[in-house]
């Protein structure tokens, strides 16, 4: 009999599926995360996937204007408690409160088009 291994580790933590996340947009994820439960943001361009904590760098407070509702304009992602500005590629802050700071990013990994937190 053969044996089939996956290239995904029993440990890894599927999150959602590429198709979950609308192409441009961006949505929240509860995960398990070292330090506990965490909310993470997920953002898309095409097959392209970004992650981060849902934390903002300036007061600590969570991004989206309700439930899983991010303010997203061209590359950046605002955050709705006092208008940081964040780059969608790499959480740079480039305008706002915490300008120079950034969104702590969260490894997440493809397979198919299921996405995994490693
Ligand atoms: S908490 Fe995000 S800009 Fe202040």
């Amino acid at each position: 009999m053969d044996t089939v291994t996956s290239a995904i580790s029993p440990s890894m933590q599927a999150i959602c599926r590429l198709d979950d996340i609308p192409d441009g947009g961006a949505m929240a994820v509860e995960v398990m995360l070292a330090h506990g439960e965490d909310s993470v943001i997920l953002m898309r361009q095409g097959s392209q996937v970004q992650c981060y904590l849902n934390i903002c760098p300036h007061a600590g407070r969570q991004l989206d204007y309700a439930p899983g509702k991010f303010l997203l304009q061209d590359q950046t992602l605002i955050c709705a408690v006092h208008g940081a500005s964040f780059n969608k590629t790499d959480g740079l802050c480039i305008a706002g409160p915490c300008k120079g700071d950034s969104l702590r990013s969260v490894v997440v990994r493809m397979q198919g088009d299921e996405i995994f937190l490693a």
